[in-house]
């Protein structure tokens, strides 16, 4: 058993949220991504939006979050703050749904899913797959802690698929200067976790005791110094994206039939 804290938790962002925006910034390739799975929604609701990242500029959208520190950062007009779990809002009441690195975050998943299913037409989610089996240097070389925290927190993809009726499961392998702080983001920009606003808008990295952290950041620090990190990952700074489990999940209606793929 673990004895590290929760990381799945609203209370958490209420903690880390504050700065977000600033770390955590929409990166276009991602964006277009989503706005594909969402083309023709018109009215979107989004959970656990958060800042409301990704969210389709074309379309109106209602921002939900139990987070009153997320609610306060997103522009939109439509504010609604619930979690996925019961959502206010009656059957149908949208063309799509959108979900977007949050269903970890849920106190019952399956029952959040059913609730997309129930008030939209069409469901977009964004997960990580812990099934994935290529692992973040960060994780299996400094701070092996964060993998039975994710493992804990994250649902396999094929499970939550299954959950959504997926029709299609596209991977995206993250580019090398990607422009928003997901855990991976920084599989070729070292430093950058040295740097504890980076390292806050991570809710696992947020929520793991700062005295491993800081021990793990010590030594990751003294590797960048002597060379010794760019000696052991010259493989990675040859590579332009990487694929560390990222992957989009769309269901509903109005999408031709797609092969799920691995
Ligand atoms: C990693 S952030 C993602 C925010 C946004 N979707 C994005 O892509 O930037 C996770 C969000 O999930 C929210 N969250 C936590 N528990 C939730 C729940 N039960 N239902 C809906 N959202 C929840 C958090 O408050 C937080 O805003």
């Amino acid at each position: 058993m673990s004895s590290l804290p929760s990381a799945g938790s609203p209370a958490v962002y209420d903690r880390i949220g504050l700065g977000y925006r600033e770390v955590r910034r929409p990166d276009p390739r991602l964006a277009a991504l989503i706005h594909d799975a969402l083309d023709g929604a018109r009215t979107v609701v989004n959970v656990g939006a958060g800042a409301g990242s990704y969210e389709p500029p074309d379309a109106e959208v209602t921002a939900v979050d139990p987070s009153r520190v997320m609610l306060d950062q997103h522009p939109g007009a439509h504010r609604v703050q619930a979690g996925a779990e019961n959502l206010p809002f009656g059957s149908g009441a949208f063309d799509a749904a959108m979900a977007i690195m949050t269903v970890h975050h849920w106190s019952d998943l399956h029952r959040g899913i059913r609730e997309l299913r129930r008030v939209a037409r069409r469901q977009v989610v964004l997960t990580w797959d812990p099934g994935h089996e290529r692992e973040l240097w960060l994780v299996s070389e400094y701070l092996p802690e964060i993998r039975n925290l994710d493992h804990a927190r994250f649902t396999p993809v094929a499970e939550v698929a299954g959950s959504l009726g997926a029709h299609t499961v596209r991977s995206f392998p993250v580019p090398h200067d990607f422009s928003d702080g997901f855990q991976a983001a920084f599989w070729r920009r070292p430093e950058q976790y040295l740097d504890p606003i980076v390292r806050r808008a991570s809710s696992t990295l947020a929520v793991l005791p700062s005295g491993v952290v800081e021990r793990a950041m010590h030594r990751l620090r003294g590797d960048l110094a002597s060379g010794e990190w760019q000696r052991r990952h010259a493989d990675l700074l040859a590579e332009d994206t990487a694929d560390y489990g990222y992957r989009l999940l769309i269901a509903g209606e109005d999408l031709p039939a797609r092969t799920i793929a691995g």
